[in-house]
């Protein structure tokens, strides 16, 4: 499709005009630090704004800087991200912080080729990295502005990525790119939805093809699993303490993360219960339990010096990669403290 060129600086203007008088303000737009800015765009990935916003100024403060990140070990990354999932982009991050500081003289690349070279960035991100920190003509396509795209131009129901990527790169204002992207992503995220689109709120809606209206792929179908956890508490003198067990490091979700021993979901004793909860994984819908056991059976049925299982004292588990689902639980149960908002 071609689009006359003064159609396109409309398009842009109208769009950066409704950006700068509508944009939310994030707190990684108030920033021009590259290392905050990159923080914010993993932690974006697959994951929205509300959720983000906690996690986000915390690890800033346990890790403030890409040489801080880079000396810290694994697991006291992992404790910082543990509630915010898809945990392969905390230890890749890592990796990458790793990366810069020895290739890089600790300094982020700043194009979005270079950038690519390092452990968990890919196209979208290092576009959005480029174009946000260093002003880099670099579009970058996530899922909301693939759905702009998609409506704006509509044509054909399942463009190539390539296609979508030039479409993007046509309509890009390479004089303010970074605010073109994040422009992009937020009328994607606030007007553009997937579900009834605000068109009649809309900057670009005279240049829209299809008026909120395109093919989709038909919504995932979830399923649900019933899992059972095993609480386990017991007084020592100083502390009281629960049984967590780590998952095995070959684990496909969450290796290496701490959690209450599973039970059979099986486990009947209804007087057991202590807590009924619902955790939604990617397309997964757990209905979970947790029950009480003594610390007596504990000795029988899940000893300890079979690693890797440990008794640990409240006071620690923040410290540790809970799994999201753990933590939920704990925070359920006031083992750990609720999150302060
Ligand atoms: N999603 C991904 N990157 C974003 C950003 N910079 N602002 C808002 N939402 C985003």
């Amino acid at each position: 499709m071609v689009i006359h060129p003064a159609a396109i600086r409309k398009f842009q203007l109208e769009l950066l005009s409704w950006f700068d008088s509508h944009a939310r303000d994030l707190p990684w737009r108030r920033t021009d630090d590259p290392y905050h800015i990159w923080v914010s765009e993993i932690m974006l990935q697959q994951t929205r704004v509300t959720a983000v916003l906690d996690y986000y100024a915390r690890f800033l403060t346990l890790f403030p800087s890409v040489a801080a990140l880079a000396i810290a070990e694994e697991p006291a990354v992992l404790a910082a991200w543990s509630g915010l999932g898809y945990y392969r982009r905390a230890k890749l991050m890592h990796q990458a912080a790793r990366v810069v500081i020895e290739d890089h003289q600790g300094t982020l690349p700043r194009t979005a080729e270079q950038l690519r070279r390092l452990p968990g960035i890919g196209a979208y991100t290092s576009s959005a990295i480029a174009s946000i920190a260093f002003g880099q003509p670099a579009a970058a396509v996530d899922g909301n502005v693939e759905r702009v795209l998609l409506r704006v131009f509509s044509g054909e129901a399942q463009p190539s990525p390539k296609s979508l990527s030039h479409r993007a790169a046509t309509l890009l204002d390479t004089q303010r790119p970074g605010d073109f992207n994040q422009a992009m992503m937020e009328l994607g995220a606030t007007v553009c939805r997937p579900q009834r689109p605000l068109c009649l709120h809309c900057p670009v809606q005279p240049f829209c093809a299809t008026r909120g209206e395109h093919r989709a792929a038909p919504p995932k179908k979830m399923r649900t699993r019933q899992i059972a956890y095993a609480l386990l508490r017991r007084e020592r003198t100083a502390a009281t303490q629960v049984l967590l067990q780590q998952r095995p490091l070959s684990a496909s979700l969450m290796p290496g993360m701490w959690e209450l021993p599973e039970v059979s979901a099986e486990e009947g004793d209804e007087q057991r219960v202590e807590l009924t909860v619902r955790h939604a994984i990617t397309v997964t819908n757990y209905q979970v339990r947790v029950l009480r056991f003594s610390p007596r059976e504990a000795a029988h049925r899940w000893a300890v010096r079979e690693s890797p299982r440990q008794w640990t004292d409240i006071s620690e588990l923040s410290r540790l990669p809970l799994t999201g689902l753990a933590r939920k639980v704990l925070r359920r149960l006031q083992i750990m403290p609720q999150e302060v908002r």
